[in-house]
């Protein structure tokens, strides 16, 4: 329902308001790929190597051909989707290859295919993106050898590098890119020497940006492509681990381009068994993504792109708010006292209040307040933070919620300063439940949350039972507070939250 009004929204768009605002769109396409793995701690031949890598190259042509069929410009393929997930830097090794750099050669490997040694994957790669004149992103290995003068030159002679490179539509190498911020386990991966803001232009679609995965966590180069150069269209590798209830990828990808108003076409790993899926396309306009914990097989997700510039941007952003209000009037939910109870930011009493507690989420230690009763208006503090929620249930409640703040460094599996606001749904009917891991709920929740922040990088993010994603109706600041407001959900709420990272106050050593 909620994605065929979209698409009909859209439609609208398309037909009428293309030759007032000048709204031009291009097809784009993700691939949410089941990796063929080799799980083995002897680490293979190059010849092993390539034979596995040919398997999931052949699923990337594949793709590329279906692609091709439905008109796609561009394509983007997920961290690790060539090799896998090798353990050590000696399993790696065979996997990597040579990548020159395109910034001084120019160079078309498909034409032109023995000009470097080992380089097959990037032959192959080329070649795709050239068959189908289809601009190309794809992740794999890098390898360059150092000299032991280097300071940083690794103990092995070489360094090896988590890189994404972009073919155009010919099949040339225009652009490359060393992931910045690697995961913890990412140990057979080196630092690369210079911090990259990569950005590559195309002929349909003007400037993309392009990051990997843990990236997105951090100032840079992530935040900085988009607040310092101007980009507004984000290449988004990944293999994400999705954590509940704050960090699933569509959740926390979705939220992240609508906190900025650009496009993220975000491609993904599928192993369900390690809790990777949630790729999208996550656009001002629509947002269709894809998440699947059930399917072994991965998934291609086409969508029509809309192409933001400085010009537009002020129409698209009214478009975002007039989606919500479209979806509302159509379920009916635009109710006169609603917006009364969520329009009075003052809190002078605290109608609905429960207890106040301590309860771990993801690790932190946040501090909440239980929801009580049909409606309220909740307020709990923490540290510089204080957190609100004015709420009102569509049904007899059924389930424990309640709301959290947390202001502090979080310091599990990398180290970064939050500030959050988190209505969520508990997992059982005691308080310590609350933060942890929940994915399915029936309680309709109209609400309004909002918060003092310090920071004003806010992620604001509505996940509904399923994995079902939602924008807020309205969002931004009011005074000191950040805040959004939600209503007429057709699924149960999972979790609200403001998701505020505040990079300034990250540890330097870590940058
Ligand atoms: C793609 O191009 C290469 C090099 O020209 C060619 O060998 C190959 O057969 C082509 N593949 C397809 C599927 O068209
Ligand atoms: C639109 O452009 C203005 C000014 O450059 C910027 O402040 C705003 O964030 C942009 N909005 C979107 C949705 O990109
Ligand atoms: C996947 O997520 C579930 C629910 O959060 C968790 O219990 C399980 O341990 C996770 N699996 C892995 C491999 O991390
Ligand atoms: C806001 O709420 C307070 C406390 O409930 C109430 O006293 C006040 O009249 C309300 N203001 C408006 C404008 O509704
Ligand atoms: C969480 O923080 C509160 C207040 O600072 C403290 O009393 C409590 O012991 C902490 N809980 C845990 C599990 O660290
Ligand atoms: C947020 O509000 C609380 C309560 O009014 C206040 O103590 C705190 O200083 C405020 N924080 C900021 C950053 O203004």
């Amino acid at each position: 329902m909620e994605a065929f009004c979209l698409r009909w929204l859209l439609l609208v768009w398309q037909c009428f308001v293309i030759p007032v605002w000048g709204l031009e769109f291009y097809k784009a396409a993700v691939y949410e790929h089941s990796t063929v793995l080799r799980q083995n701690l002897i680490p293979p031949t190059r010849e092993e190597a390539l034979e596995l890598m040919q398997k999931n190259l052949d699923i990337y042509q594949e793709q590329v051909h279906e692609a091709s069929k439905q008109g796609v410009k561009i394509i983007v393929f997920p961290e690790n989707g060539i090799h896998g997930f090798p353990l050590t830097r000696a399993t790696i090794y065979p996997y990597l290859e040579p990548i020159p750099d395109p910034d001084v050669v120019q160079w078309n490997p498909c034409l032109h295919p023995t000009e470097y040694s080992d380089t097959e994957v990037l032959y192959q790669l080329s070649c795709m993106a050239r068959n189908s004149s289809m601009y190309l992103i794809a992740n794999l290995g890098e390898r360059e050898a150092c000299e032991l003068s280097d300071p940083k030159c690794p103990s092995d002679g070489r360094y090896h590098f988590n890189t994404n490179v972009v073919f155009d539509a010919e099949g040339t190498l225009i652009a490359k890119y060393q992931k910045w911020k690697l995961f913890m386990t990412e140990i057979y991966y080196n630092k690369p020497k210079t911090l990259q803001h990569v950005i590559f232009d195309t002929p349909f679609a003007g400037k993309f940006g392009i990051f990997t995965c843990f990236d997105i966590l951090f100032y840079e180069p992530a935040v900085s492509l988009i607040e310092r150069y101007g980009i507004k269209q984000i290449i988004f590798t990944t293999a994400w681990m999705n954590l509940l209830p704050l960090l699933s990828a569509v959740q926390f990808h979705q939220a992240f381009a609508a906190a900025f108003g650009i496009n993220l076409l975000a491609a993904n790993q599928h192993h369900p068994e390690y809790n990777m899926t949630g790729s999208g396309i996550y656009t001002p306009l629509d947002f269709p993504y894809y998440y699947n914990m059930k399917s072994r097989e991965g998934k291609l997700l086409v969508a029509d792109v809309p192409i933001i510039t400085s010009i537009n941007n002020h129409t698209l952003e009214q478009s975002d708010s007039q989606t919500s209000t479209f979806l509302q009037e159509q379920k009916g939910a635009v109710k006169q006292e609603q917006t009364d109870l969520f329009t009075n930011c003052t809190v002078s009493h605290m109608d609905g209040a429960g207890d106040i507690f301590h309860a771990k989420m993801m690790f932190d230690n946040y501090t909440l307040i239980s929801l009580t009763g049909l409606q309220g208006n909740l307020q709990v503090c923490t540290n510089a933070l204080c957190c609100h929620v004015a709420y009102k249930y569509g049904n007899t409640p059924t389930n424990l919620y309640a709301l959290g703040a947390f202001d502090g460094l979080h310091t599990v599996d990398g180290v970064y300063y939050l500030q959050v606001c988190a209505l969520v749904k508990c997992a059982g009917s005691d308080y310590d439940t609350c933060g942890q891991s929940v994915a399915t709920a029936s309680d309709i929740i109209d609400f309004k949350l909002w918060g003092n922040f310090s920071t004003r990088h806010i992620f604001p993010e509505i996940l509904a039972s399923e994995m079902k994603i939602y924008r807020a109706d309205s969002k931004g600041w009011s005074n000191n507070d950040f805040y959004m407001i939600k209503k007429g959900m057709s699924a149960g709420l999972v979790t609200a939250a403001l998701y505020g990272r505040w990079y300034e106050k990250d540890n330097l050593s870590q940058q």
